[in-house]
């Protein structure tokens, strides 16, 4: 099958169970139009990570790598009334795009963005007690998926779920040299020795192409 055929089949799940959804279709209007490269999740994905967040009741949710926040329109979606989403950007510029289109998304009260590389912003939380975050969505650059997955990890409680996009990256994941394939790579081996989860990753295609997804239960 063609990358065409999975992006029609793409559309045709969203047409089916997704629907058009102003805001969310105003986001990706808005990035473009503000110049972002259009990396975010896709909308059967983004519709994902949101069933994920209600299927286990997530209050407090962590997202490294925000861009103009289309999964963190997801997924701020799936909280409850009083519930918060921080989420880490290393530019000001996607922050600010990101912001316009979580107050059009009428989400800004429950929506915090810290801008920063995340590896300086993941110790401040820790020593400011922000956690336990009860879903952890990992979305930014790919070489330091590791070290965002053990600050996850450390960000967690028991029955935790922490989910890295971008795994298996047109499958270089076995041998690609690049840094993205070996940060990919670098995950696979922090989470397959490490026995605080239990986890899998699985392979998708669609209209972001071949690629897939970690998830790891932290364990009680
Ligand atoms: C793939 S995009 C995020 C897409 C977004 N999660 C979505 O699906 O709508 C990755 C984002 O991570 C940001 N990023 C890259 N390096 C970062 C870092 N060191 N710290 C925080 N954010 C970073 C990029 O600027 C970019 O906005």
């Amino acid at each position: 099958m063609s990358s065409q055929a999975w992006s029609a089949v793409d559309a045709y799940i969203a047409d089916r169970l997704i629907g058009a959804d102003a805001h969310l279709d105003s986001a990706l209007s808005a990035n473009a139009a503000a110049g972002l490269p259009a990396i975010d999740v896709s909308p059967p994905q983004g519709k994902l990570l949101h069933l994920l967040a209600r299927s286990i009741g997530a209050k407090r949710i962590l997202e490294v790598g925000v861009l103009g926040g289309y999964s963190t329109i997801w997924l701020a979606r799936a909280l409850p009334d009083g519930g918060r989403l921080v989420t880490l950007e290393l530019e000001q510029k996607h922050a600010d795009v990101a912001a316009a289109n979580l107050a059009d998304a009428g989400l800004s009260d429950r929506v915090e963005i810290r801008v920063g590389p995340a590896l300086d912003t993941l110790p401040k939380l820790a020593a400011e007690a922000a956690g336990p975050f009860d879903l952890a969505f990992i979305d930014a650059d790919k070489s330091n998926n590791a070290n965002y997955f053990a600050w996850a990890l450390t960000l967690s409680r028991p029955g935790s779920l922490i989910i890295v996009d971008n795994v298996v990256r047109d499958g270089s994941v076995l041998a690609g040299t690049d840094a993205n394939a070996a940060g990919a790579r670098a995950l696979f081996d922090t989470i397959a020795t490490e026995p605080r989860v239990t986890a899998t990753a699985i392979q998708t295609v669609g209209s972001k192409g071949w690629d897939g997804f970690a998830i790891a239960l932290v364990n009680g």
